[in-house]
């Protein structure tokens, strides 16, 4: 298998306020596609911003605004977003950009060729907050007889001319995909459920508006716009102009793509978009992973309850890396979520604070006082230490297979687990009584725990990687090449070490 990667995160809506959701969609991807960097993968990811519809149309008018201009306005909030969240994307793509709107009108015109769309008329619920087509059965029926979607949103009863994707021909090819390709979905509960609705019989797709202009006009009938999930998938393989010039360089990353989505959008991405790119005849995504959704102190989060949770305020309150690594370590990644700031502190006061703050300031203040700064080098090694030597080892050889599996919950608690290890070899040792009884045994240890400290910079790259450079130049490594294999390269002996700051403040709750 080829060794570049494209990893993806759904583009965000332009038209919403940053929320707890698209950061951890984003930090999440993030995560995966710092670790296959780590793992000696060459990595391509992208995010960027959602903004054709009917939303935004009537949110650029109430504003007396060009939808444009609105566009532009929002799609900088979310860019900078990606720069608060430290985010390692290599592209943020706009769908207002002309690269995308070539590559959705590319498929457009080659379902088009392939006789896979043809003209009716759309009659049915319509959800305009999620861009979405429902069938009655799929909504919830509200006490005064109206219906709303799963989440909560309005629908509207509509009618219109529209163009159809044939999806209704795909199912037996998606089943048979779904089938021969077991990971295809993850997690497997989530698989079983897209199975499920595939197997219940699809019904073609609409996939043109006339009732509103804010859109890609579609190429072979100007009257007509892109239904936005159309328009937007393709924004994946725009990125790397797969669907426009698939000679060109960037265009080998399509292929080993891995999307990661929200479950709210995973219909749309396991079944449209791979429905559209076989009736197509192009290369389909490798994997896509489906997590679960948040919810703020125990109750669904939404406008209309006013309890949003903006991240912006979170990483000014608590610190970037702190939520980072509380988004990414408390929920089992595919699985739902509970946000509340009593986790938030406690995950910050245990786990930051107490296992990764202390030990490094403990043992690197000794070195900064008693060794004048410099790193000493090892002079033994026993059973204490091969212990370390392992289990540094076996994070990384089981965090491999963990991310293979999206575990990324699990590769944190076996990062802990050996930071735990490597404090206990520092407590256990007592370096501040050897100090006077053993001097070689008190370079050891103070050499064995730096080695590891480094090491454990380099684990938790993918996860706070602002930390983990901040550690790094504490230690005297202000060049790093973050790979698993290149580790060692990475000398640490008779470097000096610089003011050791504390990495994390205890949060009195
Ligand atoms: N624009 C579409 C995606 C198009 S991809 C071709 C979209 N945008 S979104 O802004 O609404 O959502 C972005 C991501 O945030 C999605 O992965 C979605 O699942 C995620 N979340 C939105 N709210 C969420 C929570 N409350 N919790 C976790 N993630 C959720 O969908």
């Amino acid at each position: 298998m080829t060794d570049k990667y494209y990893i993806t995160t759904p583009i965000y809506y332009v038209n919403d306020k940053p929320h707890i959701g698209h950061a951890y969609t984003s930090v999440a991807t993030d995560f995966i596609a710092r670790f296959m960097r780590l793992k000696g993968h060459d990595v391509r990811f992208q995010t960027g911003t959602d903004e054709h519809g009917l939303k935004i149309q009537k949110a650029a008018e109430s504003k007396g605004k060009e939808p444009l201009e609105l566009c532009d306005e929002n799609s900088r909030i979310f860019r900078d977003l990606t720069t608060t969240l430290d985010l390692s994307n290599d592209d943020f793509i706009r769908t207002t950009e002309q690269r995308h709107i070539d590559g959705a009108s590319f498929l457009w015109n080659r379902l088009h060729e392939r006789n896979q769309i043809y003209l009716g008329e759309y009659t049915g619920w319509y959800s305009i907050n999620d861009e979405t087509f429902y069938n009655e059965k799929d909504l919830v029926k509200q006490s005064d007889g109206s219906f709303k979607t799963v989440t909560g949103g309005p629908v509207d009863w509509i009618t219109e001319k529209s163009y159809f994707f044939k999806l209704s021909e795909w199912s037996d090819k998606l089943l048979d995909l779904y089938k021969k390709n077991p990971d295809f979905i993850s997690p497997k509960s989530k698989r079983n459920e897209v199975i499920k609705f595939v197997e219940s019989g699809l019904n073609d797709l609409s996939v043109s508006r006339t009732s509103f202009n804010w859109g890609i006009k579609t190429p072979t009938d100007n009257d007509h716009i892109m239904y936005v999930w159309l328009d937007a998938l393709t924004c994946y393989a725009n990125g790397v102009k797969y669907l426009t010039d698939s000679e060109n360089e960037l265009s080998v990353y399509w292929n080993n793509v891995v999307h990661i989505v929200g479950k709210d959008i995973l219909r749309h991405h396991a079944v449209y978009w791979p429905a559209f790119l076989l009736a197509a005849d192009l290369k389909l995504p490798n994997k896509i992973f489906a997590h679960g959704w948040w919810t703020n102190e125990g109750k669904k989060i939404s406008k209309s309850l006013g309890n949003v949770i903006d991240p912006i305020e979170i990483i000014n309150n608590y610190g970037l890396d702190q939520f980072r690594y509380f988004l990414l370590r408390e929920v089992p990644f595919g699985n739902d979520g509970d946000f509340s700031v009593k986790a938030l502190v406690n995950r910050i006061n245990s786990d930051l604070v107490n296992d990764l703050g202390n030990l490094c300031q403990r043992s690197l203040t000794m070195i900064e006082k008693k060794l004048e700064s410099i790193i000493p080098g090892k002079t033994s090694k026993g059973p204490n230490e091969e212990i370390l030597e392992k289990s540094s080892e076996e994070v990384i050889i089981k965090g491999s297979n963990m991310i293979d599996e999206f575990k990324i919950h699990e590769y944190i608690r076996i990062v802990w687990e050996h930071i735990g290890r490597v404090n206990k070899y520092f407590n256990d040792n007592k370096p501040w009584e050897l100090e006077k009884s053993d001097e070689e045994k008190f370079l050891n240890v103070l050499a064995v725990t730096t080695e590891q400290i480094r090491n454990i910079a380099f684990f938790i790259n993918p996860i706070i990687p602002e930390t983990s450079i901040k550690i790094l130049k504490t230690i005297g490594i202000d060049e790093c090449q973050f790979s698993f294999k290149k580790i060692n390269n990475h000398n640490i002996v008779g470097n000096n070490i610089s003011s050791v700051n504390h990495l994390f403040t205890r949060i009195q709750e």
